[in-house]
């Protein structure tokens, strides 16, 4: 079967095509998983036939079915897992992080969530056979923390080119929270020219946390933060990929989330999220990862340390 195109869609022209594909809205997934309120004012169509442009695209991109166990089975037998580095860290999750899911990383500053990021990205280059998925990364830094000497020292460690390891990772700062939305839209793009199956994003939630204040705003951001949660899953369905986000514990009481330990975005990021895993500091310099809320595996505990050579046992 051909793939389909936005002129599939009932109603939708080259003059409309050529509008939804100005503002972004160049895959037909993008726009059955719109709002028809965003689709009508950025592309100034009115809101009735937004909502009719939604459901085509929801037909053409055969979404919304349901499917059965065994179609699902067959699925999953594609998944792939990403090792962490560490023995003990990878049996938590039963094997590694799986591919076609989200894996969210929470704990507070210096639990190690960026330095699990720094791991997976040069483990995401290694071969299948030694636990990597031998593709290129994306990485999003909303924080500014992404180190080429730390991948450098990774590297070395395993015995890859370091120079060759820093090329297959691409890096995008994202400085606010919206450009950090749009970069998924970049990173389909990137994704149809090279094999990309692992995007990070560290972290995704404090440009969201800094930019909405207060308990009015809440709602708002919790929905965006929704949306830009189904982008990512929609990318790790797309492209078979792993995607490992982080997210930091409300220091101070979260507006809503009153409970300081608390992981920021609270639901919205729990439930999309298929894998959650809490990370906090032990005793001398080692590390622990706590599985919670998992589908399938029991909750339970590893212990890692990080070194200069990289994540291990
Ligand atoms: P925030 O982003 O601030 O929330 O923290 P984080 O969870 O991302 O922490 P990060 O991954 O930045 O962890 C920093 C910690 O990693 C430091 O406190 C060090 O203990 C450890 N670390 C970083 N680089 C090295 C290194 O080269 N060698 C060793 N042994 N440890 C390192
Ligand atoms: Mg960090």
């Amino acid at each position: 079967m051909a793939t389909k195109t936005l002129e599939d869609i009932p109603g939708v022209g080259p003059a409309i095509a050529e509008k939804l594909r100005e503002a972004g809205y160049t895959e037909l997934m993008t726009i059955a998983v719109a709002s028809p309120k965003d689709l009508s004012e950025t592309c100034e169509i009115g809101e009735k036939k937004a909502m009719d442009i939604i459901e085509g695209a929801k037909l053409c991109a055969d979404i919304g079915g349901f499917e059965t166990g065994d179609a699902i089975l067959e699925r999953r037998k594609s998944v792939s897992k990403l090792s962490t580095g560490s023995k003990a860290f990878d049996d938590l999750l039963g094997g590694g992080l799986e591919s076609q899911a989200i894996t969210e990383f929470f704990g507070e500053f210096g639990s190690c969530k960026t330095q699990v990021c720094f791991q997976l990205a040069v483990n995401a280059t290694l071969p299948e056979d030694k636990g990597g998925l031998d593709s290129d990364v994306i990485m999003l830094d909303s924080e500014n923390t992404f180190r080429p000497e730390r991948v450098i020292q990774m590297a070395n460690y395993l015995g890859v080119d370091p120079e060759e390891t820093l090329k297959r990772i691409h890096v995008a700062r994202a400085f606010n929270s919206q450009h950090q939305i749009l970069l998924v839209d970049k990173a389909i793009e990137l994704a149809k020219d090279r094999k990309i199956r692992l995007m990070i994003v560290d972290s995704l939630t404090s440009h969201f946390r800094a930019e909405y204040l207060g308990r009015g705003a809440l709602a708002e951001r919790q929905q965006i933060l929704n949306r830009h949660m189904h982008d990512l899953l929609n990318f790790a369905t797309l492209n078979n990929a792993v995607i490992a986000v982080t997210n930091q514990v409300a220091a101070k009481p979260d507006a809503f989330f009153g409970d300081p330990t608390r992981p920021i975005g609270g639901h919205v990021v729990g439930h999309t999220a298929t894998f959650r895993i809490y990370l906090r500091k032990g005793k001398a310099g080692k590390r622990i990862a706590r599985l919670i809320d998992s589908p399938s595996l029991p909750e339970g505990e590893a212990v890692f340390s990080v070194t200069e050579d990289g994540i291990k046992d």
